[in-house]
Protein backbone atom coordinates (compact mmCIF):
# COMPACT_ATOMS: atom_id res chain seq x y z
CA UNK A 1 0.00 0.00 0.00
CA UNK A 2 1.37 3.34 -1.02
CA UNK A 3 0.94 6.17 0.83
CA UNK A 4 2.61 10.25 1.22
CA UNK A 5 3.37 11.75 4.88
CA UNK A 6 3.89 15.43 5.63
CA UNK A 7 7.66 14.03 7.76
CA UNK A 8 9.10 15.87 10.52
CA UNK A 9 12.92 16.00 11.55
CA UNK A 10 12.14 12.72 13.38
CA UNK A 11 13.09 10.78 10.18
CA UNK A 12 16.64 13.29 8.73
CA UNK A 13 18.61 9.54 9.29
CA UNK A 14 16.32 7.55 7.04
CA UNK A 15 16.11 10.19 4.14
CA UNK A 16 20.16 11.08 4.75
CA UNK A 17 20.55 7.30 3.96
CA UNK A 18 18.05 7.47 0.39
CA UNK A 19 20.22 11.16 -0.25
CA UNK A 20 23.31 8.89 0.41
CA UNK A 21 21.77 5.88 -2.28
CA UNK A 22 20.08 8.02 -4.73
CA UNK A 23 23.13 10.62 -5.17
CA UNK A 24 26.24 10.87 -6.22
CA UNK A 25 26.79 13.84 -4.37
CA UNK A 26 24.70 13.59 -1.73
CA UNK A 27 23.42 16.97 0.50
CA UNK A 28 24.55 16.60 3.73
CA UNK A 29 22.83 15.52 6.55
CA UNK A 30 23.50 19.31 8.53
CA UNK A 31 21.94 20.29 5.03
CA UNK A 32 19.07 17.85 5.48
CA UNK A 33 18.00 19.21 8.91
CA UNK A 34 18.07 22.90 8.16
CA UNK A 35 15.20 21.67 5.72
CA UNK A 36 13.34 21.06 8.40
CA UNK A 37 13.81 24.44 10.31
CA UNK A 38 12.20 26.19 7.26
CA UNK A 39 8.90 27.25 8.20
CA UNK A 40 8.10 27.59 4.23
CA UNK A 41 9.47 24.30 3.17
CA UNK A 42 7.32 21.21 3.87
CA UNK A 43 8.88 17.70 3.42
CA UNK A 44 7.18 14.74 1.99
CA UNK A 45 7.55 10.92 2.48
CA UNK A 46 6.17 8.31 0.13
CA UNK A 47 5.96 5.01 2.04
CA UNK A 48 5.25 1.35 0.57
CA UNK A 49 3.55 -1.26 3.05
CA UNK A 50 4.74 1.50 5.73
CA UNK A 51 8.62 1.67 4.39
CA UNK A 52 10.00 5.15 3.52
CA UNK A 53 10.97 4.62 -0.35
CA UNK A 54 11.38 8.04 -1.11
CA UNK A 55 11.05 11.51 0.40
CA UNK A 56 10.83 15.23 -1.58
CA UNK A 57 11.80 18.51 -0.13
CA UNK A 58 9.56 21.78 -1.28
CA UNK A 59 9.56 24.75 -0.59
CA UNK A 60 5.76 27.11 -0.58
CA UNK A 61 6.27 30.57 -1.94
CA UNK A 62 2.52 31.30 -1.09
CA UNK A 63 2.84 34.88 -2.35
CA UNK A 64 3.40 33.95 -5.71
CA UNK A 65 1.52 30.73 -6.00
CA UNK A 66 4.95 29.18 -6.81
CA UNK A 67 6.48 26.40 -5.26
CA UNK A 68 10.17 24.96 -5.90
CA UNK A 69 11.17 21.22 -5.66
CA UNK A 70 14.37 21.06 -3.97
CA UNK A 71 15.10 17.41 -3.90
CA UNK A 72 13.19 14.00 -5.18
CA UNK A 73 14.31 10.76 -4.65
CA UNK A 74 13.38 7.29 -4.65
CA UNK A 75 15.50 4.32 -3.34
CA UNK A 76 17.51 2.58 -6.18
CA UNK A 77 16.35 -0.58 -5.57
CA UNK A 78 12.54 0.77 -5.96
CA UNK A 79 12.91 2.60 -9.02
CA UNK A 80 11.57 2.21 -12.65
CA UNK A 81 8.49 0.74 -10.91
CA UNK A 82 6.21 3.64 -11.49
CA UNK A 83 6.56 5.30 -7.81
CA UNK A 84 8.62 8.11 -9.03
CA UNK A 85 5.48 8.90 -11.22
CA UNK A 86 2.66 7.94 -8.29
CA UNK A 87 4.90 10.07 -5.59
CA UNK A 88 4.98 13.30 -8.31
CA UNK A 89 1.63 12.89 -9.35
CA UNK A 90 0.36 13.01 -5.79
CA UNK A 91 2.71 15.87 -5.05
CA UNK A 92 0.75 17.75 -7.34
CA UNK A 93 -2.57 16.80 -5.94
CA UNK A 94 -1.56 18.35 -2.65
CA UNK A 95 0.30 21.78 -4.13
CA UNK A 96 -3.23 22.24 -5.81
CA UNK A 97 -5.35 21.96 -2.78
CA UNK A 98 -2.52 24.54 -1.16
CA UNK A 99 -3.21 26.88 -4.09
CA UNK A 100 -0.02 26.59 -5.51
CA UNK A 101 0.07 27.13 -9.69
CA UNK A 102 3.27 26.98 -10.35
CA UNK A 103 6.56 24.72 -9.97
CA UNK A 104 9.84 24.89 -10.66
CA UNK A 105 12.79 23.07 -9.88
CA UNK A 106 16.58 22.30 -11.23
CA UNK A 107 17.90 18.85 -12.44
CA UNK A 108 21.28 18.20 -13.74
CA UNK A 109 21.39 17.68 -17.70
CA UNK A 110 23.06 14.38 -17.25
CA UNK A 111 20.45 12.78 -15.07
CA UNK A 112 18.49 11.81 -17.99
CA UNK A 113 15.71 9.41 -15.98
CA UNK A 114 14.77 12.53 -13.93
CA UNK A 115 14.23 14.66 -16.72
CA UNK A 116 12.23 11.57 -18.65
CA UNK A 117 9.96 11.97 -15.60
CA UNK A 118 9.61 15.26 -15.26
CA UNK A 119 8.96 15.72 -19.37
CA UNK A 120 6.68 12.65 -18.62
CA UNK A 121 4.12 14.89 -16.51
CA UNK A 122 4.98 18.50 -19.59
CA UNK A 123 7.49 20.18 -17.10
CA UNK A 124 9.13 22.56 -19.65
CA UNK A 125 12.66 23.25 -19.68
CA UNK A 126 12.85 27.41 -19.20
CA UNK A 127 16.65 28.07 -18.78
CA UNK A 128 20.11 26.68 -18.62
CA UNK A 129 21.89 27.44 -15.86
CA UNK A 130 25.67 27.32 -16.14
CA UNK A 131 27.70 25.61 -13.42
CA UNK A 132 25.08 25.31 -11.61
CA UNK A 133 26.43 22.66 -9.55
CA UNK A 134 29.62 23.81 -7.64
CA UNK A 135 30.90 19.85 -6.63
CA UNK A 136 31.74 18.64 -10.55
CA UNK A 137 30.67 22.24 -12.44
CA UNK A 138 27.71 21.04 -14.38
CA UNK A 139 24.71 22.96 -15.50
CA UNK A 140 21.24 22.74 -14.52
CA UNK A 141 17.77 22.67 -16.39
CA UNK A 142 15.65 25.12 -14.70
CA UNK A 143 12.47 23.32 -15.13
CA UNK A 144 9.10 24.59 -15.00
CA UNK A 145 5.58 23.20 -14.95
CA UNK A 146 2.03 25.14 -14.33
CA UNK A 147 -0.67 23.00 -12.53
CA UNK A 148 -3.33 24.58 -13.82
CA UNK A 149 -2.95 23.19 -17.41
C1 LIG B 1 14.19 10.31 -10.91
C2 LIG B 1 13.55 9.28 -10.01
C3 LIG B 1 12.92 9.95 -8.81
C4 LIG B 1 12.47 8.53 -10.79
O1 LIG B 1 11.82 7.63 -9.91
P1 LIG B 1 11.26 6.21 -10.40
O2 LIG B 1 10.53 5.60 -9.26
O3 LIG B 1 12.33 5.42 -11.02
O4 LIG B 1 10.23 6.71 -11.50
P2 LIG B 1 9.21 5.83 -12.37
O5 LIG B 1 9.44 4.37 -12.15
O6 LIG B 1 7.85 6.36 -12.11
O7 LIG B 1 9.66 6.19 -13.83
C5 LIG B 1 9.38 7.48 -14.31
C6 LIG B 1 10.02 7.67 -15.66
O8 LIG B 1 11.41 7.78 -15.48
C7 LIG B 1 12.08 7.16 -16.56
N1 LIG B 1 12.91 6.10 -16.00
C8 LIG B 1 12.80 5.48 -14.80
N2 LIG B 1 13.77 4.59 -14.66
C9 LIG B 1 14.48 4.60 -15.79
C10 LIG B 1 15.62 3.89 -16.24
N3 LIG B 1 16.20 2.93 -15.50
N4 LIG B 1 16.13 4.21 -17.46
C11 LIG B 1 15.55 5.15 -18.21
N5 LIG B 1 14.46 5.85 -17.83
C12 LIG B 1 13.95 5.56 -16.65
C13 LIG B 1 11.03 6.66 -17.49
O9 LIG B 1 10.76 7.65 -18.46
C14 LIG B 1 9.84 6.52 -16.60
O10 LIG B 1 8.62 6.70 -17.26
P3 LIG B 1 7.87 5.45 -17.93
O11 LIG B 1 7.87 4.38 -16.92
O12 LIG B 1 6.52 5.97 -18.25
O13 LIG B 1 8.71 5.12 -19.12
C15 LIG B 1 14.59 8.21 -9.54
O14 LIG B 1 15.25 7.69 -10.67
C16 LIG B 1 15.61 8.75 -8.56
O15 LIG B 1 15.35 8.84 -7.35
N6 LIG B 1 16.81 9.10 -9.07
C17 LIG B 1 17.92 9.54 -8.22
C18 LIG B 1 17.63 10.86 -7.57
C19 LIG B 1 17.34 11.94 -8.60
O16 LIG B 1 18.01 12.02 -9.62
N7 LIG B 1 16.33 12.77 -8.32
C20 LIG B 1 15.94 13.86 -9.16
C21 LIG B 1 16.68 15.09 -8.79
S1 LIG B 1 16.21 16.46 -9.80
Amino acid sequence: MKKIKILNESWVDEIFEIEKKCFEYPWTKRFLKNEFENSYTEVYGLFVDEELIGFSIISLIYKYNLSHIKNFAVLPSKQNMGYGTFFLLNIHKILKKNKIKNIFLEVRISNERAIKLYRKFNYKIVEVLKNYYKNNNENAFRMWFNLEN
